[in-house]
Parts: C-alpha cells; sequence; structure tokens
C-alpha cells in the first residue's frame, strides 16, 4: 500500500497539472449562493452615512437571508457525492486518465479525500440559516446601525419588521435584531408582522406560477445554452479532470457545483474542495446559465415580474409617503424591515428599472461583449445576505447646494449608492421618486394574478375566441 502511495506522489509531480483548489485569485461568484463577502468587498462599517445639510428621518430595508442549509430535496443528491468522491479516487489511484494534462491534481485529491458530508444537515435543518449566516446578517444589522445612529435608535417600537413564519426567516429576524440591539432580544417587544402578501405575494399568484414560476418555457434560454456543444464540452473535460473516461450526468455535475459553492459560503476562508472540479471558465459558464434562469424567471425577460416586484416598492413608496404627509409630526416606525428571499429581490429590483442591459440574455450571445459585461448578474444583485435600502433624509435647501428639494431618498443596493438614472450617485428627490416609481406603485394589487386572460396574450385571445366561439353556436 505504500509504495502505492508513493508512485501516485511521483507521477504527480511528474505530471505537473494544474492545482484548481490552491489558485491564490479564485472564482467566487456564484450566482444565488455567493458569500456576501465576495460579492460585495466589505465596507468601513465606522463610517456615518452624512448628507450635509439633510437628516435620515425613515430607513426602509428590503435583506435576503443569509447562508442556509440545502433544501429537502437536495440532500440526498450531495449526499450521495461520497460515492462519486470514492470513485474519483479509485480512478487516480488507477490512473485512469486518457490524458495526463488535464487531470486534477494531487493536492485536490488529497483535499477531496477528506471532504465529506455533514451529518447533522439532515431533512431537519433543510434550508436553515447555518451560523455563518446568522452571523453575518448579525454583523449586518450592526453596520447599518452604526451608519444611522440617530435614526435606528434602542426603541424597539420604531422599527416594524416584515417575515413569514418559518424557521429560516425566524433565525433571520434573530440575527438581525440581536445585531440591532447588541443582544438576545427575548424580553423584547419588536413590532413584527407577517405581512406575506407583500414579502412573498408570487406565493399568492396563479398566473404568475403558471406562466412563469412552473413554467417550462421561461428556462428555454438556459436549456438552449446548455444544449450547446461547448457547454456538453465542458461536462466533458469536467469528466475528464476527474478520471471518467465518459461524460458525468450533468446533473452529478451540478449537484458538485452546489457543494462547491455552499461549502464556500458556509466558510468563507477554507478551502472548498469541490471547487477543484471546476476551472474559471466553467464557474463563470454554469454562473451564465443561473442567469438565464433568473434573468426570464424573476427579472426582465418575462414582463410580469414587475408586476410582482411592485409589492415591494407599493410598501416602501407607502411608508415614506406616511412619514412626509405626517411631517413635522414623527412617525413610527422609523425602520421598517423586510426579510425576503432572492426570487423577491431579484424582482424589485427589476421593478426598479436597475440592472437592466440594452441587449436580453440568451443561450446564443454569451460570448458577446455586451453580455460578458453584462448588468444583471445574480452573484453581484442577490448573493446571501443581499439587500436593498431606501432612505428618507429631510434637508434644508441652501444647505447643501446640490440638494434642491426638502425631502431625498437614498437608494443603497448591498451597502452601495445604487445606480438609479436621473439620480447623484443613489441620491434622488422625492418628487423624482414619485415620478418613477409612484405608477407602478399605485396600481400594484396584484389583481392580474387571478385572472389569465390580462396576463397573457395568447390565453386572452383563446378566451376571446372562446367567447365568440360560443356566441357563434
Ligand atoms: C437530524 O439530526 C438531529 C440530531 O443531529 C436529530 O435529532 C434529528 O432527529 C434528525 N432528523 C432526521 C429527520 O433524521
Ligand atoms: C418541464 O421539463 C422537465 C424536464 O425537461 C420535465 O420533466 C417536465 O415534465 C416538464 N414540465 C412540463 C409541465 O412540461
Ligand atoms: C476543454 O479542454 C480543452 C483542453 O484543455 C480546451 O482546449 C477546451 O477549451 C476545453 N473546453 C471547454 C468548453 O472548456
Amino acid at each position: 500500500m505504500r509504495w502505492l502511495a508513493i508512485t501516485v506522489l511521483v507521477t504527480a509531480v511528474a505530471g505537473q497539472e494544474p492545482c484548481l483548489s490552491v489558485d491564490e485569485n479564485p472564482y467566487l461568484l456564484f450566482g444565488s449562493k455567493t458569500a456576501y463577502l465576495f460579492a460585495n468587498h466589505a465596507l468601513n462599517t465606522n463610517r456615518v452615512h452624512e448628507i450635509p445639510g439633510c437628516q435620515p428621518t425613515a430607513f426602509w430595508l428590503a435583506s435576503r437571508h443569509g447562508s442556509n442549509n440545502p433544501e429537502a430535496s437536495e440532500i440526498p443528491k450531495l449526499q450521495h457525492l461520497t460515492d462519486l468522491k470514492n470513485n474519483i479516487l479509485d480512478n487516480y489511484r488507477n490512473r485512469n486518465f486518457r490524458n495526463t494534462n488535464r487531470k486534477i491534481c494531487s493536492t485536490d485529491v488529497e483535499l477531496l479525500e477528506r471532504w465529506q458530508w455533514n451529518p447533522y444537515i439532515n431533512t431537519t435543518f433543510a434550508e436553515g440559516l447555518t451560523s455563518e449566516g446568522y452571523m453575518t446578517t448579525q454583523q449586518l444589522a450592526r453596520a447599518w446601525k452604526q451608519r444611522y445612529p440617530g435614526l435606528l435608535t434602542d426603541n424597539p417600537h420604531d422599527y416594524l419588521v416584515k417575515y413569514v413564519d418559518e424557521p429560516l426567516y425566524s433565525a433571520s429576524f434573530r440575527a438581525f435584531t440581536d445585531g440591532m440591539f447588541r443582544g438576545p432580544t427575548e424580553g423584547l417587544d419588536i413590532p413584527k408582522e407577517n405581512d406575506e402578501k407583500t414579502i412573498r405575494p408570487y406565493k399568492f399568484c396563479p398566473a404568475w406560477k403558471n406562466n412563469v414560476g412552473e413554467n417550462n418555457d421561461t428556462l428555454s434560454q438556459m436549456h438552449i445554452f446548455q444544449s450547446k456543444q461547448e457547454y456538453k464540452e465542458m461536462i466533458t473535460n469536467i469528466s475528464l479532470r476527474l478520471g471518467f473516461n465518459y461524460g458525468i450526468n450533468p446533473e452529478i455535475v451540478y449537484s458538485m457545483y452546489q457543494m462547491c459553492r455552499y461549502n464556500k459560503a458556509w466558510d468563507n476562508a477554507a478551502i472548498s474542495q469541490w471547487c477543484a472540479a471546476f476551472t474559471r471558465e466553467d464557474l463563470k459558464r454554469i454562473e451564465y446559465a443561473e442567469d438565464l434562469e433568473t434573468y426570464y424567471k424573476y427579472g426582465y425577460g418575462t414582463p410580469q415580474n414587475q408586476n410582482i416586484g411592485c409589492s415591494l416598492l407599493r410598501d416602501m413608496m407607502g411608508f415614506f409617503t406616511k412619514h412626509i404627509e405626517n411631517d413635522p409630526q414623527p412617525q413610527q416606525p422609523r425602520a421598517q424591515i423586510n426579510l425576503i428571499d432572492s426570487p423577491m429581490l431579484l424582482m424589485l429590483l427589476t421593478a426598479m428599472n436597475t440592472h437592466q442591459d440594452t441587449a436580453p440574455l440568451t443561450g446564443d450571445n454569451y460570448h458577446t461583449s455586451p453580455i460578458q459585461a453584462r448588468k444583471w448578474t445574480t452573484s453581484k444583485m442577490s448573493p446571501f445576505n443581499a439587500n436593498a435600502a431606501a432612505i428618507l433624509y429631510k434637508c434644508t435647501i441652501n444647505g447643501n447646494f446640490q440638494v434642491k428639494e426638502r425631502y431625498q431618498v437614498l437608494f443603497l443596493e448591498n451597502e452601495y449608492p445604487m445606480y438609479v438614472e436621473g439620480c447623484r450617485v443613489g441620491l434622488c428627490d422625492w418628487s423624482y421618486v414619485v415620478n418613477k416609481f409612484g405608477a407602478l406603485a399605485n396600481t400594484c394589487d396584484l389583481k392580474f394574478c387571478n385572472s389569465a386572460v390580462k396576463i397573457n396574450g395568447f390565453s386572452a385571445l383563446f378566451a376571446v375566441l372562446v367567447y365568440f366561439g360560443l356566441k357563434l353556436v
């Protein structure tokens, strides 16, 4: 046995394969399962956010949960990677490589050998917030508080937190309030509301589910991309790298990718062993496939998505309007926190018209330069803990030569100024905000959800034909 190990090492050195796990600058943008740290280079959290001549008076936030455990249906697939790992180790020992220039390196194999499925992740804890997710959420809340000390007070009644009554969100609520109030909040009576129609309206929208969410056509561009020669060749290359002389089932490749990105999100500092199966180019391609999915399912690829995302916009506009109309009477809550998921964050950004590309994302245009520099990037828009904030400021005119209106709104995306057309580094006049978002917010009633006719041209035509058909008979 010992000489076998030595031979393996010697061949490894002689072969000089590139080690993907020791890349000094690894690719860490993993779509909707990117760690916040990698999507968003940390800000200086101690700085107070000041706009000369203006006072922050109301704070609105939509915040995605932190890193979580896999869904129940994913767990067995990820557990099965143990068998795949053993096959890869066998392949390596048996020198099962057609082309030694393309094989996984010994360091990567040794790391993979040490990987094991964490037995604590079972169906009981499926989808649950991880300890990393808890800490990041807590830190984020602390950072907000440090930046807005006068606004984000220690009085629980200045807050309203909206979330759904599920373990992932209850844990996020605890993490967030724990960070806001610097410690466990059991005794504090923090106002909360289970307003699902605002924070998760797509669950109540049969028209959206049928036409978009559960409609296979939504994924057609992603399927086009995945059926390309290039994508298949990528699967072959991954298979060869791991010592398989046949193409691994794409679903298993996907499980490796999931494990790669989960492990990196659960422990940002550690090497994620399964990532060694992928080159940088592979990771970018798989990332694009997910962008194609989210673009059509939650983004600009399907017009209805704006009519779902508007519920959060309506919530924000209503909140600020109440503060402005009652001014100078201070209003409670002063801070409204919505704990949401990735689909809703993407649909909100779509309703706000940010990250809009001039050319649509398609399965055929991956190599074009607009797509290589695309604005729609799930990794940056919706990593774990992604957030969109809007802060209402009351200003003294002439206090700041740039500010020409009494009320201003600052939009932040993952803590940085959001690009909003017509605004100054995320800072917009209230009248402009009303002009830009008012109409969509005011007509956001989700009425289309229960009538297929309004939403889909084909169904509408069909309904009309049936109607006339019946009359004619
Ligand atoms: C999951 O693991 C915990 C302990 O780690 C155990 O109490 C629980 O019963 C397990 N759940 C399932 C469904 O096996
Ligand atoms: C959607 O596609 C999947 C896989 O291609 C298939 O299994 C499923 O039956 C399809 N669903 C519908 C409603 O066509
Ligand atoms: C597959 O590997 C070959 C050889 O390393 C490389 O030339 C080719 O670009 C790879 N193809 C893809 C799609 O990654």
